[in-house]
């Protein structure tokens, strides 16, 4: 079933925590909600799992509204960033905990807790006490506890944010084959913008209570919308663009720049403001090179990083808005110092507002 949510409103006192929010969640999808600390991700989530109530708007889990219906009564899994296990059960009891509670026979509850533990490659510590797993043991057991009851969806708040990097990439693979295999509606909260690229059907990037953008990881990272989201997924250069240039025509530094594509094939936004362009599409030339979108500008560093050398560049018309490009490989790498022709290819080129 699709989870719909419509016009949440989500206040604490003066504090607008959710501001019209709207989205849909498909059946069987991995959604993450992406955005900086305090932006509402928690919030909404909590709300969406009846743990906090709205304000204003309707959540929808098919055809039925889930307002009047109980935390308890959703049915839904939910796993938090602190391992939340009761301390003094075994890895085996807290599987076992939501089926307790709802009154499984003794037989099924053990096939079911076996059959969790299998899925989260634990069997071997079910009678372990979470004082005696690792952090990404515990949080796999959280995860095994939230799925025994067979939940209508998953519900993830930053389940591996205390965990260190390498526990996060293998639990982050763990964590998506799971969801396929089970084809469990899923929503996950993370302010990790690779932990949302490399896991996520759809991505919700939030900011300020409100939502900035709703795409696939590709589209966000293609496509950015504003410069917001395009500063938070990977590395963009944000252009401010000169005012008084007519509509459809950008200019920056006072050189006219062509650009091919505008959002999602639209005319793009109806107040543009800056240009964008990623790094690994900024091309160098020697100085004096002629032809469209150039500026003249001047290398300001040069960073040797392995399989990238990423240069920053001060351009001659307005030397105070940096533009980085990064040469992978075996290019030639310019010096610091160095004046050099900068080329912004057209298709590259992002409108944003
Ligand atoms: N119970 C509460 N009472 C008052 N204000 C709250 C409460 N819960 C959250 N807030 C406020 O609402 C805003 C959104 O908080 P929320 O926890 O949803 O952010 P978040 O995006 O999850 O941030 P983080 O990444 O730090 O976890 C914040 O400004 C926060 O201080
Ligand atoms: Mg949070």
């Amino acid at each position: 079933m699709d989870l719909s949510i419509h016009d949440l409103v989500k206040r604490f006192g003066k504090l607008t925590a959710l501001d019209h929010v709207s989205l849909e969640v498909a059946q069987g999808s991995f959604v993450c909600f992406l955005g900086p600390s305090g932006c509402g991700k928690t919030t909404l989530l909590r709300v969406i799992a009846g743990l906090e109530e709205a304000d204003g708007g309707s959540i929808r889990l098919g055809d039925s509204d889930l307002s009047a219906i109980p935390a308890r009564n959703r049915n839904f899994g939910v796993v938090f960033q602190s391992y939340s296990l009761f301390p003094n059960m075994t890895a085996a009891r807290n599987v076992g905990y939501g089926l307790e509670c709802r009154r499984w026979d003794r037989p099924r509850m053990q096939n079911r807790i076996k059959e969790m533990l299998d899925l989260v490659h634990l069997a071997d510590q079910a009678e372990k006490l979470p004082s005696q797993m690792s952090g990404g043991q515990q949080q796999r057991i959280a995860l095994a506890r939230a799925l025994a009851p067979d939940p209508s969806a998953l519900l993830l708040d930053e389940p591996l944010s205390a965990l260190d990097a390498k526990v996060r990439e293998e639990l982050r693979i763990e964590i998506r084959a799971v969801q396929k295999r089970l084809g469990i509606t899923t929503i996950m909260v993370t302010h990790d913008q690779e932990e949302a690229l490399a896991m996520a059907d759809l991505i919700v990037v939030m900011s300020k209570g409100r939502i900035e953008q709703i795409g696939t990881p590709q589209q966000l990272y293609r496509e950015p919308a504003t410069a917001f989201v395009a500063d938070f997924i990977g590395r963009m250069n944000v252009l401010p663009l000169d005012p008084g240039a007519a509509a459809g025509s950008y200019s920056f530094g006072g050189t006219a720049l062509e650009v091919a594509t505008t959002v999602n094939g639209s005319k793009g936004p109806s107040a543009p403001a800056a240009l964008g362009i990623r790094p690994e599409a900024v091309a160098l030339h020697e100085a004096g090179a002629s032809g469209e979108n150039i500026l003249a500008a001047n290398v300001r560093s040069v960073s040797f990083l392995g399989n990238i050398t990423r240069i920053e560049l001060a351009p001659e018309n307005r030397p105070e808005i940096a533009i980085v490009a990064e040469l992978h490989g075996t290019a030639a790498v310019p010096e610091t110092g160095a004046r050099l022709a900068v080329s912004l290819p057209a298709d590259a080129l992002r409108v944003l507002s």
